[in-house]
């Protein structure tokens, strides 16, 4: 099957970069981080036409709040300039737009914009945008597992009815499919805490360029090589011919 034809196709990013590449022109990491937001308006924009249909962008991680503030309060604000921004833009191009993540911890206005323009794309199906803000698989997968928890010990909930397809609905990305691919920018070879749950049979590639230098020739390269790619989620091509188990003996 050609990549373009997929009833869906899940990328998920992990924008990495942008401070190497400010450094490396002299510029503050701000600087970088506005950089790359540019860089996310024409990722968004070039997805439909390569068969993407749910993209998952990692924004800010549960860690990165370990930054300094300066770098944190620019983050913010770059976030709440591209919802402002973006947000006429993203329905006329019919994107769905969801934020996972704890988002309890952002600024207030973030968070009510945030909702405001989950709520504005809500009816849009051409591309689905997840942006993961204050976001990390541990975090997820600890508060699904309180979650559950509660509701076991309510008696809402028996524990052996607990299986997979029900703790992968209690995860911020119960409405997604699972990633299909997940990229990572600028050469670095780490999940740094990103779809762990959801990944487990992601392919994953490691593109050299920074992301404010990633545009959409570079994820197209990333799509077309992801189609040659061989995927067999843990079974065999063929089973070899071989001894019947459970067949009549005798
Ligand atoms: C990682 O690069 C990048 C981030 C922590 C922030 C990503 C945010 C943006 C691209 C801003 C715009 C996003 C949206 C959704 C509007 P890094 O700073 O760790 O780079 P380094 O490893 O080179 O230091």
């Amino acid at each position: 099957m050609h990549y373009t034809d997929r009833p869906a196709l899940h990328v998920g990013i992990i924008m990495d970069g942008n401070g190497r590449w400010a450094k490396s022109h002299g510029l503050a990491r701000v600087a970088g981080h506005a950089r790359g937001a540019r860089r996310v308006s024409e990722i968004v924009r070039v997805c439909p036409d390569l068969g993407i249909t749910h993209l998952t962008l990692y924004a800010f991680s549960t860690e990165n709040w370990q930054r300094p503030l300066t770098e944190i309060d620019g983050l913010m604000r770059l976030f709440e300039q591209y919802i402002c921004g973006k947000m006429a833009a993203l329905r006329s191009h019919d994107v769905r737009v969801r934020f996972v993540g704890m988002r309890h911890r952002v600024p207030e206005g973030l968070q009510k914009l945030m909702a405001r323009l989950e709520s504005h794309t809500s009816g849009c199906s051409r591309l689905n945008l997840t942006i993961a803000i204050d976001y990390g698989s541990r975090d997820e997968i600890t508060r699904a597992v309180r979650n559950l928890a509660g509701q076991a010990a309510g008696g809402g909930l028996r524990p052996e009815a607990i299986d997979e397809a029900r703790f992968g609905g209690a995860l911020d990305t119960a409405e997604l499919p699972d990633p299909d691919l997940i990229i990572r920018t600028s050469g670095e070879q780490r999940v740094s805490n990103f779809l762990l749950w959801q990944g487990i049979y992601a392919e994953y590639t490691f593109p050299p360029e920074p992301w404010p230098e990633f545009t959409a020739a570079h994820l197209r390269r990333e799509i077309e090589a992801f189609g040659h790619r061989h995927r067999r989620f843990g079974l065999v091509d063929e089973p070899e011919p071989g001894p019947q188990l459970g067949g009549a003996s005798g």
